[in-house]
């Protein structure tokens, strides 16, 4: 009956998908039952993709195989990159230049797959010209900046998706809809040393703009409120960075429940993140322990996520991607928006300004409101690169 189903409803655009799925056995096919349906939402989409690396290929490869939709332009800074990231999805054209590659009129869409440091400018551009945007997290490093995506965000009729995969995963989805008003969330999410990698860096945001963006994010989306105050912790432990690699938040919410977070580079993968998760309204307990990103071993879950083939990521592309496309073409609601990638971002400046003032940091209720101040203690702090928290 699913293969019924998806035959029906993604065959009917691209006949190889149904194909594939057949050939990949059940438990595939559950991955794609899982996610919403794919054909008729993306039929004249074009596409620019910016940054070309290991997710901005896994979004070519899902829009190639799995949609109709078309990439026009793949931008990397590196050429080399960007021409052999074009041969690969099919693309036209190719450029290390995001602002060129978005002012041409073949370009309808934009996916930012780029460092960090790099997604409210690029997706601010995109917006003015008219653009939607799918943004790989976190949607900014600094509240200031978010709230400039924010501001072009509202006065664009666009959308702007911001992938926040752990929202899909099946634990997730099982737990909140278990647990819809919880009293008390915890969040343990450790990835292995980041090392040298680009993400490690305090201009791309560290921990927390790599890992903590996510964790953020899902203690506001499971908690299913707004967060009132934040107090944090933290330190450089496991190696001597720019930024802390571990990090212990408490942040209460306005409907009187709390979230704990833990969020640590001391894993041993550098590849996954162990996600330990708890949430219960007092009755009911959930838990969740595992790769959230990969559907690794959660107590009778057998969902296997994952791109079909490829053996990349693209499994945490997935469901943002069929989010966004019926967003653009349907006005559904994406997996999630503007606002959320915003006060992920907030909560983000919160963490660290309680760590270095050693002090509780409100959130104020109105601070989504474009022009609404900071959270800082001084303004100086929204110009320190590494957010005041230097070694
Ligand atoms: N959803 C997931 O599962 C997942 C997993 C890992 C990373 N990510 C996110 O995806 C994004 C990209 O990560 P990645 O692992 O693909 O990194 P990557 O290093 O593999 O690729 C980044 C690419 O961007 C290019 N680039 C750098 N500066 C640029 C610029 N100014 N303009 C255009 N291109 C530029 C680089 O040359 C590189 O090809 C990040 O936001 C990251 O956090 C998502």
């Amino acid at each position: 009956m699913i293969l019924d189903r998806l035959g029906l409803q993604i065959g009917a655009s691209n006949p190889n998908v149904t194909a594939r799925l057949l050939k990949s056995g059940p438990f595939k096919a559950r991955q794609y039952a899982d996610c919403d349906t794919l054909g008729p939402w993306d039929s004249s989409l074009r596409i620019a993709i910016i940054g070309c690396g290991e997710i901005g290929r896994a979004y070519g490869a899902l829009l190639q195989e799995q949609t109709s939709a078309e990439v026009t332009w793949v931008v990397d800074a590196d050429p080399d990159r960007a021409q052999a990231g074009a041969r690969a999805m099919g693309s036209s054209s190719w450029s290390t230049d995001a602002a060129a590659a978005l002012r041409h009129p073949d370009v309808d869409a934009v996916i930012v797959a780029s460092p960090h440091a790099t997604h409210p400018q690029f997706a601010c551009q995109a917006l003015d010209l008219g653009l939607h945007v799918l943004l790989e997290a976190p949607l900014a490093l600094r509240f200031p900046d978010a709230q400039r995506v924010l501001a072009s965000a509202r006065a664009s009729s666009t959308v702007l998706a911001v992938n926040f995969w752990a929202r899909d995963a099946l634990e997730i989805r099982r737990i909140r809809g278990r647990i819809p008003r919880p009293t008390f969330v915890r969040i343990e999410a450790v990835v292995d040393s980041l090392g040298d990698s680009w993400m490690a860096s305090a201009e791309h945001g560290g921990l927390l703009g790599l890992l903590g963006s996510h964790a953020l994010d899902l203690a506001s989306y499971l908690m299913q409120s707004a967060p009132l105050y934040v107090q944090a912790l933290g330190g450089r432990h496991t190696r001597r960075s720019d930024l802390a690699d571990t990090v212990s938040a408490g942040i209460r919410f306005r409907n009187g429940g709390l979230a704990r977070l833990t969020i640590g580079e001391y894993g041993h993968s550098s590849t996954t993140t162990a996600w330990h998760i708890l949430v219960t309204d007092g009755m009911i307990t959930e838990t969740a322990n595992g790769d959230l990103m990969n559907g690794q071993p959660n107590v009778g879950s057998v969902l296997q996520r994952g791109a079909p083939d490829s053996g990349s990521q693209g499994g945490s592309q997935l469901a943002s991607l069929n989010a966004f496309l019926k967003a653009v073409a349907a006005g559904d609601p994406p997996l999630a928006g503007v606002e959320d990638g915003a006060r992920a971002t907030q909560l983000a400046d919160a963490v660290y300004e309680a760590m270095g003032g050693r002090r509780r940091i409100a959130i104020p209720e109105l601070s989504l409101q474009v022009g609404a101040g900071p959270v800082y203690i001084d303004d100086s702090v929204p110009n320190r690169p590494n957010h005041g928290l230097g070694a």
